[in-house]
C-alpha cells in the first residue's frame, strides 16, 4: 500500500501535478509568450554566416548559459541579440504541459500498427499542435529496444526488432519535422530498463549494440533526418551516455552522418569536461555542470578552449537556424491544436494498433446473431489506462473509457456492469456473470504501475490473472481486453478464454477503439511488436537482468541521481547478445505464447504466387500476391523474413528485413513487391568493425508472423 502511494506520487511528480512553474523536472501548463519573435533579414548571407556572426557576437558568459537549460523546458535565448528562448516538451504521444494537446497511442502502439503511412500523419499532427503552443522540439521518439517485458518504458519505445522500430520512428519524424518541429530521438543508448536507470551500466558487445540497439537510431538519423538526439541516464559499456564518445561522435556523427544536436536527459551528467569534449552539446534541465563556475577554471587551465564552446554552437544554433526555428514566430496561429482531426487519427491509430491475440470459435465480434447480454468489468474498464506513466503522460480530460463507449457502441445489447473493487466476486456479482452471453474483462496496468522510473512486474499487479480465472470458470465467452505497454504473464489463464485482445495503451480515445473493435465496427489489424512469452524465464535476457524487477525501492529511483558517488554503478552484462525476442526463440527452438508479428484479423488472407527474381542490376525482387478471401475488408501485414543459409558467423535465424500493410477489400487481390538491398543481408563483424554480407545463399520468408511464415523463397547473393 506504502509502495503504491509512493508509485502514484512518483507518476504525478512526473506528470507535471502539484508541480511549480519552476527548474524542476516536469512542468505544467506553461505558456508561450510570443514576445520575441527575431525574424531575420534577408541579408544574402547564408546561414552558416549567421551562425557565425551570431556566434562571434556572443560573449563568453552567452555562450556558456547556451549550453545549459531554461526554465527546465527550453533553451536560452539572448534578448541582447534578439534571439528567442526556444521551447521543448515531451513526447511521442503528444503535447504535454504547453497545455497537453490530443492524447495519441503509446509508442508500443503505433509500432503494433506495422504503417508508417499512418504513423507519418500522426507525426504531421503532433508536430502541429506543438507549434500551435509555441513549442519548437518533441522531446521524442524513443526507440530503445524491448529486451525483457518488464521494462517501466517498454510502452514508450517501439518493440523488440530494430527494423519495426526503426521504420515506425523514422515515419514519425518525418511527419513531425514536415510539421516544422524538431524530434529528439532517445534514448542514446541502451537504456532497456527503468529498474535503477543512473545507476546500471549497459555492458553490450559491439555487434549486439551495432545489430540490435543502434539500428532504430540509424535509421531515424539517416533515414527520418531527426535533427536532434537524447542521450540516456546510463552508462554504456563503462562510460556515461552523455559523455559517451564511442556513440556520440564517432557513430552518431562520424559514421552516420547526423547533423543535428545531442542533448542530454535530464541531470544526466556527470562531469563538465566529458560531455564538451565528446559531443555533447545541451545539459537539460540546466547548467549544472555547464556553466560558468564550472566551465571557467577549464577554460583558464586550457583543458577547454573557447573554440570547444562555439563548436558546440554551430551544432546547437546551427541546427535551430537550418531548421528556421529563429525565423518565424514561436507560435503557428494556423496551426491546428486538439481538433476533430487530430482526434480522428488519434482513434485511426488506436484502432490500427489494436492486437487480436486469439479468437476461438471467431466469438468476436460480438454481433446480435451470438450474443444478447453482455457484461463489462475488470479494473481497467472504467479506469481505462491511456498511456504509461512519467514524462510522456498526455493529460487529457476527455477520455473515452470501454464502459462508457462499449455503452455507446453496444445499443443493440443488453450490457450490465460489474464495478471492480478487487478480485473477489460476490454471490450477485456471480449469478450475473454466469448469466451473460459474453464477458468483456478489462485488466492492465495503471500508469503509475507501467511507468518511467521503475520496471514492473511479470504479472498482471492486483491478482487480476486471479479475477480473469474466476471469471473465465464461470463464463466460457470471457473476452480479455489487456492494456499493458508490454508482454505479461499469461500462461495462468490463456488457456481459459477463448478471446483477447492486447490494447497497450492507446491514448484519449482508447474506449472508443477497444468497443468499435469489439462490436465489429472496425477490423483488428495489429500486429505484435513484441514476443509474448509462455514463461518469464523463456526469455535470453532474463538470466542478464533482475530477479524480481516489479519490486520497487524508493532509494532506486530517487537517491545518488547525477552523483556517481551516492550508491555505486553496477553493471548489467548484455550476455545473451543478439538473442533478443524471436531472435532468441527462433535459435532456441522456444515455442513463444504468441509470436512477433502476430495478429488476427476477422476476415482472412491467403497467399499466392511467391517469387524472387534478380532485376538488371543485380537486385533481388520478392514478389507475392495477398488476397482477401474472407467476408470482411481488413488488412494483413505482409513481414519479410532474411534467413542467411550459411554464414562464419552466428546469425539469428531469420531476421524482419521488410513488412507492408495491406489494406484489402473482400476477395480483393494485390501485389506486392520486396526489394531486398545489400545491407539486409549483412551482419557487423566486430573483426572488421564492419559491416558485410557473405556470398551464397539465402532465404527470403514471407509469412503473416514470425511464426507464421506462408513461402520460402530461396536466392543467392554474390
Ligand atoms: C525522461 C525524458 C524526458 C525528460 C523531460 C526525463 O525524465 O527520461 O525522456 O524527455 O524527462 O521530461
Amino acid at each position: 500500500m506504502f509502495d503504491e502511494l509512493l508509485k502514484k506520487s512518483i507518476a504525478n511528480m512526473m506528470n507535471g501535478e502539484s508541480v511549480d512553474d519552476n527548474d524542476s523536472v516536469a512542468m505544467h501548463k506553461k505558456t508561450v509568450e510570443d514576445v520575441d519573435f527575431m525574424g531575420i533579414e534577408d541579408s544574402g548571407q547564408t546561414v552558416e554566416d549567421q551562425v557565425e556572426i551570431l556566434i562571434s557576437a556572443m560573449n563568453v558568459e552567452e555562450k556558456v548559459r547556451m549550453l545549459g537549460g531554461y526554465k527546465a523546458l527550453g533553451i536560452h535565448g539572448i534578448p541582447r541579440l534578439g534571439l528567442p528562448a526556444i521551447w521543448c516538451s515531451d513526447a511521442t504521444s503528444g503535447l504535454r504541459c504547453f497545455p497537453d494537446g490530443t492524447a495519441f497511442p503509446a509508442g508500443i502502439a503505433m509500432a503494433a500498427a506495422w504503417n508508417p503511412v499512418l504513423i507519418e500523419q500522426v507525426g504531421a499532427a503532433i508536430g502541429e499542435e506543438f507549434r500551435a503552443k509555441g513549442v519548437s522540439i518533441i522531446l521524442g521518439p524513443g526507440v530503445n529496444i524491448y529486451r525483457v517485458p518488464t521494462c517501466g518504458r517498454n510502452f514508450e519505445y517501439m518493440g523488440e526488432d530494430p527494423h519495426l522500430a526503426g521504420k515506425t520512428a523514422a515515419a514519425y519524424i518525418r511527419g513531425a519535422q514536415a510539421s516544422g518541429v524538431i524530434t529528439t530521438i532517445k534514448h542514446f543508448a541502451c537504456n532497456n530498463s527503468d529498474y535503477d536507470r543512473h545507476k546500471t551500466d549497459s555492458v553490450v558487445d559491439e555487434r549486439t549494440l551495432r545489430e540490435i540497439y543502434l539500428p532504430a537510431f540509424k535509421m531515424a538519423v539517416q533515414e527520418g533526418r531527426s535533427k536532434g538526439l537524447m542521450t540516456s541516464y546510463n552508462p554504456v559499456n563503462g562510460i556515461y551516455a552523455s559523455e559517451n564518445r564511442h556513440l556520440i561522435t564517432e557513430i552518431l556523427r562520424d559514421e552516420w552522418g547526423f547533423d543535428g544536436f545531442v542533448l542530454s536527459d535530464w541531470n544526466s551528467l556527470y562531469s563538465t569536461n566529458g560531455p564538451i569534449k565528446n559531443g555533447l552539446d545541451l545539459e537539460m534541465p540546466n547548467g549544472k555542470w555547464l556553466n560558468m563556475d564550472t566551465i571557467q577554471p577549464l577554460l583558464e587551465s586550457g583543458k577547454i578552449e573557447e573554440k570547444d564552446l562555439d563548436n558546440i554552437l554551430r551544432r546547437l544554433l546551427g541546427t535551430l537556424f537550418k531548421f528556421g526555428v529563429y525565423d518565424r514566430p514561436q507560435i503557428d496561429t494556423t496551426a491546428q491544436f486538439y481538433c476533430p482531426e487530430h482526434l480522428a487519427l488519434a482513434e485511426q491509430a488506436a484502432l490500427e494498433s489494436i492486437v487480436l491475440l486469439k479468437n476461438e470459435r471467431n466469438l468476436l465480434p460480438l454481433t446480435t446473431d451470438k450474443v444478447k447480454n453482455i457484461v463489462v468489468m475488470g479494473r481497467t474498464a472504467q479506469d481505462t489506462p491511456t498511456g504509461g506513466g512519467g514524462s510522456s503522460y498526455v493529460l487529457t480530460e476527455n477520455n473515452v473509457d470501454i464502459l462508457s463507449a462499449m455503452g455507446m457502441y453496444g445499443t443493440d445489447f443488453h450490457l450490465e456492469h460489474v464495478p471492480y473493487r478487487n478480485h473477489r466476486l460476490t454471490a450477485g456479482e456471480k449469478v450475473q456473470i454466469t448469466g451473460a452471453d459474453a464477458v468483456v474483462l478489462c485488466v492492465g496496468f495503471q500508469h503509475y504501475e507501467e511507468t518511467e522510473c521503475f520496471d514492473r512486474t511479470w504479472k498482471l499487479s492486483k491478482k487480476q490473472d486471479v479475477l480473469i480465472r474466476k471469471v473465465s470458470a464461470l463464463n466460457p465467452n470471457t473476452i480479455v481486453v489487456l492494456s499493458t505497454g508490454g508482454g505479461v504473464e499469461t500462461e495462468s489463464w490463456i488457456h481459459d478464454v477463448p478471446a483477447v485482445l492486447h490494447s497497450f495503451f492507446l491514448g484519449e480515445t482508447a474506449g472508443t477503439a477497444i468497443a468499435k473493435i469489439i462490436f465489429g465496427k472496425a477490423n483488428p489489424s495489429g500486429k505484435l511488436p513484441f514476443t509474448m512469452a509462455k514463461r518469464w524465464d523463456d526469455f535470453a535476457s532474463i538470466a542478464n537482468y533482475v530477479d524480481n524487477p516489479g519490486a520497487f525501492s524508493f532509494v532506486r529511483v530517487a537517491y545518488g541521481q547525477g552523483n556517481p558517488e551516492k550508491r555505486k554503478v553496477w553493471k548489467m552484462q548484455y550476455n545473451e547478445g543478439l538473442n533478443i525476442g524471436y531472435r532468441h526463440f527462433d535459435n532456441a527452438k522456444i515455442k513463444p505464447q504468441f509470436a512477433f508479428g502476430h495478429g488476427l484479423s476477422y476476415t482472412e488472407f491467403e497467399f499466392s504466387d511467391a517469387s524472387a527474381a534478380k532485376t538488371e542490376d543485380g537486385i533481388t525482387e520478392i514478389t507475392c500476391t495477398l488476397t482477401n478471401t474472407g467476408s470482411r475488408t481488413g488488412a494483413e501485414v505482409v513481414q519479410l523474413y532474411i534467413h542467411d543459409v550459411v554464414s562464419s558467423l552466428y546469425r539469428p535465424e531469420k531476421e524482419l528485413k521488410g513488412y507492408q500493410k495491406v489494406f484489402l477489400q473482400v476477395g480483393e487481390s494485390q501485389q506486392i513487391t520486396f526489394v531486398i538491398k545489400e545491407h539486409d543481408l549483412q551482419y557487423f563483424d566486430p573483426a572488421e568493425n564492419g559491416w558485410g554480407a557473405e556470398s551464397g545463399e539465402f532465404e527470403a520468408r514471407i509469412g503473416t508472423s514470425s511464426r507464421n511464415i506462408r513461402a520460402i523463397l530461396k536466392f543467392q547473393y554474390s
